[in-house]
């Protein structure tokens, strides 16, 4: 791989999918038997807060008890080894990439072990439930939401992710199927940027036409084989 010295990875619930977290399309249109409409949208919680908390106090419970898998370790060694730029965006809202080591991380759709108040703006660290409306640790208000992008609201740090986009060699996108917008379109904005493109995911997804490159296959085979050729140069 000639002349790449700044990455770009996004990735997606398939590089999460074999540490036991189910992906978004992978079950009939259902997410843990629930409408993405009735608890993912600002919608759902103005209507049923209680059962908005309950839905993400039972996701936030569930990956504290999930392990990184080889791919999330892959890309932690890619990311301490790697002398020039890399930016690991995820759209997951898990902290797997974290537990595996890797630092240069941005959740751009929020993230579960997050509370926000919606009083005083404050984000804190927050691992139990929300369900039962605890107060805010700045300020006192019960009005903690988790700190996760609704279908609707605007994804996070967009300015750093195209900061980042504008200077990359390579644009990598793992484990995602290209159904969600924005992260979705950063296959053509990387190419139109004069990036390299290269897609690694179990089937092709839904921009798999404008990667330069495909790989098929399991994430935990094919991200530490990819990183391996490019840390090897
Ligand atoms: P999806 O569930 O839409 O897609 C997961 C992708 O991972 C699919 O293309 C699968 O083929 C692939 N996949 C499954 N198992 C895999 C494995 N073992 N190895 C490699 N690939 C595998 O999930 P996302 O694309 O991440 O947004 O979904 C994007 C966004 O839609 C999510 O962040 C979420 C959701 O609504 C918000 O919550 C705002």
């Amino acid at each position: 791989m000639p002349d790449i010295r700044n990455i770009v990875i996004l990735t997606g619930a398939g590089i999460s999918a074999e540490s036991g977290i189910d992906t978004f399309r992978g079950g009939g249109g259902l997410w843990e038997q629930h409408r993405v409409e009735d608890v993912a949208t600002p919608e759902a919680f103005e209507r049923d807060p209680n059962l908005v908390l309950r839905f993400y106090d039972m996701r936030r419970a569930a990956i504290q008890e999930k392990l990184p898998n080889p791919a999330h370790d892959a890309l932690a060694r890619l990311d301490r080894a790697w002398n020039g730029d890399l930016l690991i965006v995820t759209q997951n809202v898990d902290d797997l990439h974290e537990r595996a080591g890797a630092s240069r991380v941005l959740h751009m759709h929020g993230e579960h072990l997050n509370a926000w108040c919606t009083y005083c703006d404050e984000r804190s660290r927050w691992t139990g439930p929300l369900a039962d409306r605890p107060p805010c640790p700045r300020c006192g208000a019960r009005a903690l939401r988790p700190d996760v992008v609704w279908f609707g609201e605007m994804p996070y740090r967009m300015e750093e992710i195209y900061a980042a986009m504008r200077t990359a060699h390579l644009f990598v996108s793992i484990g995602t199927s290209g159904a969600v917008y924005p992260a979705a379109g950063f296959v053509r904005d990387a190419r139109s940027l004069g990036a390299q493109t290269l897609e690694l995911n179990l089937e092709r997804s839904q921009g798999s036409s404008w990667f330069d490159e495909t790989r098929l296959g399991s994430a935990s085979e094919v991200v530490p084989a990819w990183v391996e050729e490019v840390l090897a140069g």
